[in-house]
């Protein structure tokens, strides 16, 4: 949540800062702001409530002295609403000093009082003009910038990035974080900041994530990071692996609809060099140590939302194959209600962004009790991967559109090659069983390509319930979870009440809310899997039928037991039955993004919503 920006150089600063919150946008799009040191040696800010393009127009219109150090950020509100006062950057110490940040203080209210009791006045209903009135209280006090800074964040409580920059100090940037996220990109004569790689790819591909509790200063010539002591400490290099185009919409009219056509090669990449013809061999989970994957007694899967819906297909092919209890835990929940946790039991990440900090927290709860910990992720250098024991990285690409889409798939995609790699080392599939389930996950990506073809009856089919005031989606065994990903959403994109429901409790309660018309979409499971469960969604389909339910199946190519039932049926191919939930997810992200388009409204950045949530 927010976006970060920093860069000290020779470039169109503004170009630079601009540019790199445009592509962190995401994280946090309520307001927006800058400040600069200009070359003329003082600070000038600028920020707007809003997106930020607003921003962009007001520097059009009033543009800011050129300068070559200067710190931006997007914001997702937490204290105050996202009005002008409150964006940031917050100034201090007579508007010589600018602070952004990305958290919350915690502690703001004592340092407030204290700060009010030595005479300073607040503008703003901000945690962050705490800290940056703190800031500039010490930068006086001190006389030295630096010396204020360490002083300032060792006494913040909460989770925090902060960036300052002080005239007094021209060339410098000053930052430092603990529970939220920062990295460094390295230039030539130039050094850059972000809450995450976008926001400098387009000029450097070398980068470093900035670890906990540690503080980094930033010139043109140098980057130096030390703990909040001042001790001096090295930190991680990577190299990134995507270019700025990866994050660009590339001619599409949303990233959405670009990341779902991306969903292919989001799983391609997560398989490629990770599976032979008749093996699985993730090299990353060497790091578990030899015995983990023999000693395993129980894995319990940790996310949010959509990762956690990924979570639950998954629980069933791996303890399916791996013939071990799998459970999913809500990571919010997770660490809440005193989990048993031995050190056999294996606890399994799974996000995005890396930064969820719900998710960083139930992992860090889970090490301390003794688990072992994997992280499946999405963004190099990100904070959940860098702590856990093991990292298996997706490799979907960037996504920037909010609602995860591509990201699900390859979350799926990983949790299975997991589950094979554990199947394959406890001996609980045969040779053959494994390759037939390599092959499977390798002929996603070409199955996928034709699911995305029925984007335009999907859209047709979007257009015809703009009005409906809420869309009901079915599914059993791992068929629920999609229909629960569907709901979610539609949800937060179309804003339409919509709830997912494993089929078997239909007649437990939720058969209520079926009166006419009402649109129900249900996911049909392959009639060459368990008969049983087909014929079961099958009948499901009927009795909401008979009570009046307009009926949209997404079933699999031939099977016609569902023709005389629904009103529409989205043929999917066909798939091994653990196979076709990553199949069956595509036409819902379509329905969901379409309708949202039939409605105007924005399906990258959907309201109230971030893409990273880093507070709890
Ligand atoms: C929904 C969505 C969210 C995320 C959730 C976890 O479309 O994107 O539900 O899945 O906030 O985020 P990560 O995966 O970054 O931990």
């Amino acid at each position: 949540m927010c976006g970060i920006v920093g860069y000290v150089g020779q470039k169109q600063t503004m170009e630079v800062l601009l540019g790199g919150l445009k592509r962190q946008e995401y994280r946090g799009y309520d307001s927006a702001g800058v400040a600069v040191i200009t070359d003329g040696g003082s600070l000038e800010s600028a920020k707007k409530s809003g997106k930020l393009q607003v921003l962009v127009d007001h520097l059009t219109a009033h543009p800011l002295t050129a300068g070559h150090t200067g710190i931006g950020h997007t914001r997702w509100a937490t204290h105050g609403a996202p009005v002008d006062v409150n964006a940031h950057p917050h100034l201090a110490d007579g508007g010589k000093l600018a602070m952004i940040h990305n958290g919350i203080i915690e502690n703001f209210a004592e340092i407030k009082q204290e700060m009010l009791e030595a005479g300073h006045e607040f503008l703003s209903e901000t945690d962050t003009e705490v800290g940056a009135v703190l800031l500039g209280h010490l930068v006086a006090q001190t006389g030295d910038f630096r010396t204020a800074f360490a002083q300032a964040v060792n006494r913040f409580e909460g989770a925090f990035t902060v960036l300052a920059i002080h005239q007094d100090s021209p060339d410098l940037i000053l930052a430092a974080r603990h529970n939220s996220p920062l990295v460094i990109g390295f230039g030539d004569g130039e050094n850059f900041l972000g809450s995450d790689v976008a926001a400098f790819v387009e000029y450097t591909h070398h980068a470093a994530a900035v670890g906990q509790d540690q503080m980094v200063a930033i010139t043109p010539e140098g980057v130096t990071v030390t703990d909040f002591a001042g001790k001096a400490v090295e930190v991680e290099r990577f190299e990134i692996e995507w270019d700025a185009s990866a994050s660009d919409k590339g001619g599409w009219p949303s990233f959405m609809a670009k990341e779902i056509t991306e969903n292919p090669d989001a799983v391609a990449n997560t398989v490629r060099g990770r599976v032979t013809e008749t093996a699985v061999d993730i090299p990353e989970l060497a790091t578990l140590g030899a015995d983990t994957i023999k000693n395993t007694q129980r894995i319990i899967l940790i996310a949010c939302g959509t990762a956690s819906y990924a979570g639950q297909v998954a629980a069933y092919a791996i303890e399916q194959w791996a013939r071990i209890p799998v459970e999913v835990q809500l990571s919010h929940e997770f660490r809440y209600r005193d989990p048993v946790i031995t050190p056999q039991t294996l606890v399994v990440s799974i996000s995005q962004s890396g930064e969820t900090m719900d998710t960083l927290m139930a992992v860090r709860y889970a090490m301390e009790k003794g688990a072992k910990t994997v992280s499946i992720c999405n963004t190099q250098g990100a904070t959940i991967p860098r702590e856990s024991d093991a990292i298996v990285y997706t490799h979907a690409g960037p996504e920037v559109a909010v609602a995860s889409t591509k990201a699900f798939v390859a979350q799926i995609t990983a949790l299975y090659l997991l589950g094979l790699q554990f199947a394959q080392v406890r001996g609980t599939l045969s040779e053959k069983e494994i390759a037939r389930n390599i092959s499977e996950l390798q002929s996603l990506p070409g199955k996928i390509e034709q699911v995305l073809l029925v984007g335009p009856e999907i859209r047709q089919l979007a257009k015809w319930m703009t009005e409906s005031p809420a869309v009901l989606f079915l599914g059993r065994h791992v068929g629920f979870p999609i229909a629960l990903e569907g709901a979610l959403k539609l949800k937060e994109l179309a804003y339409i009440h919509a709830e997912g429901f494993a089929a078997g409790e239909l007649k437990h309660g939720p058969i209520a809310l079926i009166d006419h018309g009402q649109p129900v979409f249900v996911v049909v499971p392959s009639p060459r899997g368990s008969a049983e469960i087909h014929s079961k969604v099958v009948s499901n389909i009927q009795e909401i039928r008979a009570r009046g339910a307009r009926v949209i199946a997404i079933a699999e190519q031939g099977d016609v037991a569902v023709l005389p039932y629904a009103d529409e049926v989205i043929r999917i191919p066909l798939a091994d039955p653990f196979f076709e939930p990553i199949l069956a997810v595509v036409p819902l992200q379509i329905f969901a993004m379409e309708l949202a388009d039939a409605k105007g409204l924005d399906v990258d950045q959907p309201r109230n919503l971030a893409k990273s949530v880093t507070v709890e």
